[in-house]
């Protein structure tokens, strides 16, 4: 029987190649709010649910297997990378095995959502073992500019493949497993269709504020506003996944906690953190204004790197309390959330003065629609590129010796009229 086993493992492992060409040919299908909350609500049918997702899901996962394998070699072969390819392949497999079941089988649907619970549960750890992988490279190998980008440009589109399939594995077992009470009754799934969004960004910051006196021993206050262009005397509540707001806030939040109070070490007195939520016919728009000085206008591109820290690493010793900085990846992610139903999140600091970090978010849920990478010849090329020249000047840090372009008096326009042209030649 353990024979039997082993060579039925090994048959399905050599032929994993084939599903993952198969399933990554198909786009990832993006679904909206609108989709996911009539889905949840007025047709809820399990087995619609089920044929989807057996499909929907080897797509997403192939998609991002693909270009997993095409990270930098060294990359790739670090032990945190091949784990979660591993967790990748396994959960592929596992979804494979309900392509041949029947959809009017109660039972094959309950193992199914058994099954997307495990492969959940086995994902839970991916961005912090894809982060390690990438700190392992890193530390042994350096990095030229080129493969940042490519790293930078393959995280982005791995950690929002990855928010899209938990998305739609939450959905599925929060509205489809009997046994699981929900959250909040008036919740479809993980979805909100009345989110109240001061609510959450009063939440978010509280918990920071708590975080941020523990470790300073004080915090900025909150001040915040809010104004519903379409309708002045009602508050903003909005469809969306709450937990995904508060994910975003919380991690601005405590940004704008640590500059606020590490740029006023010197006085008594905290200058306060300023929210102003506005809603208009098309965007919800949340902007967070600190006094924490901000950072030069060279760095910008800098803070949504991963990795990218002014803050010490937090250390193994510090695990007892959550660290309030130090990874990182606060804002690179933060911006996938906001882009994952079409949103965006921009930061505009004033150096010497402060941020402010501005959340973008479509008002309405037809709007609202999943943002995913798609594993194509334009992402090949992405990961191609070669290290070519700037296609702008590159200002020398010298200052420019003009003396070589002194000329005689008496015939100065001339002389450099002809030095021009010689130049442009
Ligand atoms: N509001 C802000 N004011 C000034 N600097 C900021 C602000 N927000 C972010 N930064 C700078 O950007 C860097 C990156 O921020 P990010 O949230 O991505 O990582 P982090 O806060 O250092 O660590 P973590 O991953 O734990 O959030 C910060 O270390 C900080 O230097
Ligand atoms: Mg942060």
């Amino acid at each position: 029987m353990k024979l039997v086993r082993f060579i039925m493992k090994n048959a399905v492992l050599a032929n994993v190649p084939k599903h993952i060409d198969h399933f990554s040919k198909f786009s990832p299908s993006p679904l909206s709010m609108k989709q996911f909350l009539d889905f949840g609500s007025t047709n809820a049918c399990e087995k619609t649910s089920f044929a989807f997702l057996r499909q929907e899901l080897p797509v997403r996962l192939s998609n991002t297997l693909k270009e997993i394998n095409l990270l930098p070699d060294k990359l790739l072969g670090t032990p945190s990378v091949q784990l979660v390819q591993s967790w990748y392949v396994q959960s592929l497999i596992e979804l494979l095995e309900y392509l041949g079941k029947r959809p009017d089988d109660q039972k094959v649907l309950q193992e199914f959502v058994e099954a997307l619970v495990i492969i959940r549960n086995r994902h839970n750890d991916v961005v912090a073992t894809m982060a390690q992988g990438v700190m392992e490279y890193k530390d042994a190998f350096g990095q030229d500019p080129v493969t940042s980008q490519n790293i930078q440009y393959f995280l982005d589109r791995f950690y929002m493949s990855r928010i899209s399939i938990r998305m739609l594995i939450n959905q599925h077992t929060l509205i489809f497993d009997h046994a699981s009470q929900p959250t909040h009754p008036s919740t479809i799934g993980c979805i909100d269709p009345h989110c109240d969004v001061t609510e959450v960004i009063r939440d978010a910051y509280e918990c920071a504020k708590m975080l941020c006196e523990q470790y300073y021993l004080g915090s900025p206050e909150l001040e915040l506003r809010e104004i519903n262009a379409n309708d002045k005397s009602q508050p903003i509540h909005i469809s969306y996944v709450p937990s995904h707001l508060y994910h975003l806030l919380f991690e601005l939040f405590k940004n704008s906690m640590r500059a606020t109070i590490e740029n006023h070490e010197a006085s008594s007195t905290l200058p306060p953190i300023k929210v102003m939520v506005a809603l208009g016919r098309e965007d919800l728009s949340i902007k967070m204004s600190d006094r924490g000085g901000g950072v030069p206008f060279r760095k910008i591109d800098r803070l949504f790197s991963y990795t990218y820290s002014t803050a010490p690493t937090p250390t193994m010793s510090d695990q007892h309390r959550a660290p309030l900085a130090g990874f990182g990846y606060g804002l690179p992610i933060s911006r996938l959330y906001a882009r994952y139903f079409q949103g965006d999140l921009h930061l505009y600091p004033m150096e010497d003065y402060g941020t402010d970090a501005v959340i973008h978010m479509k008002a309405l849920s037809t709007d609202s629609v999943e943002k995913l990478p798609v594993f194509n010849k334009t992402a090949l090329r992405h990961y191609k590129v070669n290290q070519e020249a700037d296609d702008w000047c590159v200002p020398s840090k010298e200052p420019l010796n003009l003396s070589s372009y002194r000329v005689a008096k008496q015939n100065s326009g001339l002389n450099y009229c002809s030095s021009k042209a010689e130049a442009l030649i």
